[in-house]
This record gives C-alpha cells, structure tokens and sequence, in this order.
C-alpha cells in the first residue's frame, strides 16, 4: 500500500513505481522515453488525467479519397491494429469510382434522467410534477442561458414512472439539443440541477405527506445510449459494375448480402461483424478526441435494441442495385472537450474540413461503413488473413529487429509466399545465417 501518492511530484511517482519492477533503472528510462521533450506539450498531456507517468502512443494514420456527399476527405484514423487504415483506404477508393457515401443526420436529440424513489401516492406526484414542471426548468436557465442562445437546450422534460422495473422508482426524462457539443458537462449540470430542485419543491409541496415530499434522489446522469441521435451512412452501385465482370459481380453480391444476414441472424457473427464496423469508428472518435467509451456503449446497446444482438449494417439487392448501410447512434462534439486543447486532435479536426458536429457524424460512419465493407468483401473472396498476415509481417520483423535491408528482402520473398510467424522467423534467420 502507498499513501499520499496523488500528493507526491510526477518525478517522486515515476521513481516509486519503477521501483516495483525487476529492473527499476530500465522501468524509469521505459517511462522518461515516451515522455515528451517539449515540456509545454508534456504539462498539457499531464493535465488530461490524474497520476499520469508518461504517454501512451497510439499510432494516427491517414485513409485519403473518401468522397461524402460529394466533398473528398481524408479521414484521420487512431488505432495500433494493422490493416484497418489500407482496409478502410482501399474501400475509399472502391467507393469514389461508383458515387462515393451518402450520408444522412436522422437525429439529434440526446437524454439524460433524474433517477429518484417516490413512495406515496402516484397521482399526486403526476399532478405536482405538472404544477411544478416550468419551475423546474426554470431552475436550469443560468445553465442553458448560452446553449439557448445558440438554439439548444433542453427540448423536453417528462416524468416516467418506473414502478414495474422497481419499486417506488421514477425518473425525470430530460432530452437536450447539444449543438456541435457532446453536451456531457452541459447535461449533467441540468440533471443535478433539476434533481435539486425536484427535492426542494417536494420539500415545500403542501398537498404531499412527510414521506411524500422526502424525495430521494438516487443519480442524475445523462444516458450514453442515444437512439435518437442517429446518423445513416450508405454506398449502392449497379450490381453489375461491383467487380471486374457482371458474373463475379452478382456471385460476389449475393455473397456479401448472405454475409450480412448471418451477422443479423446469428450473435456471435454479429459481435465480430460489428467490431470490424468499430474499428473504423473508435479510430476517427479517438482521432477526433471524442468519447470511444461512450459511444461504443452506446452503439452495442442499439445494436441488441431488437432483443437480440445484431448486425448494425444492411445489405440488399433490389432492382439489380446494390445497397449497403449502416445507422448508428453517434453523440460526439467538435467543440469542448479535447477538441481544441489537444493539438494533434485539433490537426485532425482540420484535416476534416473542420466539422460541425453533424458533419463529424457523418464521417464517422462513413468510416464504419467503410471498414466493415472491407472486411464482408475480403471474407466473402479472399478471407482476410492473406491481406492480413503481409501487413502483420512488418509487425514481425521489427519485433525480430530486422534492419531496413532484411525487411525489404523478406518482404520480397513473401510477395510469393504465405505468411506465418514460423515462416517469417525461419526465412530472417536463414537471411541471416546467409
Ligand atoms: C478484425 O479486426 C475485424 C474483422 O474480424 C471484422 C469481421 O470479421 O467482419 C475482420
């Protein structure tokens, strides 16, 4: 046990935990090596979290020709897993040739309750809550003040009785317009707000007995599922003109539509379906310093919102076309937050044309649709490991700290060849030996 370790200096922290290891003087240079020289940079980072150490990379790569509602874009993508950049890349280039995306803001709308325990008359609650509604939102305008001024705020305020999940339970159902905000901060200071002054009105309401006006509040919190701020990403082409020939074409279409309905049907092809969709997701949330925790929750939620987990995408052939979509809940900001304090972030958001909210929606699941139509045509032709396994050999080589010379000539022989962590450790060692 440690205490008062939140009170020692950055540089007391780094010394004790790196005396926890085998090796401290090694574990210490590990942490001084990724901390960065520029020390304003470095402060800002520090400043992000609490006990922070050191910095943890994440390589950010690039996946240019993304045309969206005729604008060309290229999507800045956060992730360490190889292929998904080249993946999301080439379906880029795939797409521009045939129309490119379309995609669509179907909502904006986001939530967040007041989860409280009533346990008296329902009635008389429903009626002070009617009485008392404009009290209560008057109660939150020094905090809506500028969020209304710019045409947000909080668009409706219900009271929802809960009694047949839990006894005595209630919420008070706010719904809010965020703007180009995520809005957590915004919501969340309402949400206590409201929660306030529910129970000091309570308190003072004459018509409720003593237990009547002893609300209690358990939490005010807004929701990370947001089904109703929606955004639907979509390609479609002639069937014919998917592939070289009408005939693979059509074979390759009706593959992919199959494909797309084992992962609706069948849960544990959906969960793996819609982390292929996740990974061009999470990696433009974390590239434009949006909340990946959020909106993954979020996402998975919407996807099982039937019952049953399913695919988040669609696919079909209709009249010879091809269609494919994919609509998922998104609540994501391009301002506040990290947006414009991190400076890569802020390159991101630039790189991007600097999106409004509903345009950073829109790219996001692009780059869902992108990625999972990627990986569905990969599985449906080739299967995905020999793409794969040649971007996953450079993996291998540096973790075998090949020099630039035996990458090259290693990366020649498996042009010709199928790669494996065996084959690529046998052909290096007798490179080598040589
Ligand atoms: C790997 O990160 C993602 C895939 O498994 C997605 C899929 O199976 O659709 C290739």
């Amino acid at each position: 046990m440690v205490s008062g370790f939140s009170k020692k200096t950055k540089a007391e922290k780094m010394i004790w935990i790196s005396q926890q290891f085998h090796n401290p003087k090694e574990a210490l240079q590990v942490l001084n090596t990724y901390n960065h020289s520029d020390k304003t940079l470095q402060t800002l980072h520090d400043e992000f979290i609490e006990n922070a150490l050191t910095n943890f990379y994440m390589p950010l790569g690039i996946a240019p020709n993304f045309n969206i509602n005729g604008t060309t874009l290229t999507i800045p993508m956060a992730i360490e897993e190889s292929s998904v950049v080249a993946a999301a890349s080439n379906a880029a280039k795939f797409w521009s040739a045939k129309g490119g995306f379309k995609a669509q803001t179907l909502g904006t709308e986001k939530v967040g309750h007041v989860h409280f325990m009533y346990h008296g008359d329902p009635i008389k609650l429903q009626r002070f809550f009617e009485k008392q509604k404009d009290v209560l939102l008057a109660s939150t305008e020094a905090i809506t003040q500028n969020m209304r001024s710019r045409g947000g705020g909080i668009t409706a305020l219900t009271l929802v009785d809960k009694r047949d999940a839990i006894s005595g339970y209630y919420q008070l159902d706010v719904r809010f317009e965020t703007l180009d905000a995520m809005g957590a901060n915004f919501i969340n200071s309402c949400l206590e707000q409201l929660a306030k002054t529910l129970r000091e009105l309570a308190g003072q309401y004459a018509e409720f007995s003593e237990i009547e006006k002893d609300i209690e509040i358990v939490m005010s919190i807004l929701s990370n599922y947001v089904p109703n701020c929606l955004v639907k990403a979509s390609v479609s082409c002639p069937v014919d003109e998917l592939l070289a020939t009408p005939e693979d074409s059509r074979l390759f279409a009706e593959k992919f539509v199959q494909a797309i309905r084992i992962a609706d049907a069948e849960p544990y092809r959906a969960v793996t379906h819609n982390k292929g969709i996740m990974n061009g997701i999470d990696a433009v949330v974390i590239a434009s310093g949006n909340d990946f925790r959020a909106v993954a929750a979020g996402v998975h939620a919407f996807a099982a919102m039937s019952g049953q987990y399913r695919s988040l995408s669609k696919a079909e052939i209709k009249d010879d076309v091809f269609h494919f979509s994919l609509t998922i809940p998104l609540a994501v900001g391009t301002v506040g937050g990290l947006t414009k304090l991190h400076p890569l972030v802020r390159w991101c958001h630039e790189l991007m044309g600097t999106p409004n909210a509903k345009e950073l929606m829109h790219i996001i699941a692009v780059a869902g649709l992108a990625q999972n139509f990627a990986a569905v045509k990969s599985l449906v032709t080739t299967g995905i490991q020999q793409g794969h396994m040649k971007m996953h050999l450079l993996n291998i080589l540096n973790q075998m700290g090949a020099t630039e010379n035996e990458k090259q000539t290693v990366v020649e022989h498996f042009k010709y060849n199928t790669v494996s962590h065996h084959a690529v450790v046998e052909v290096l060692e007798k490179l080598r030996a040589s």
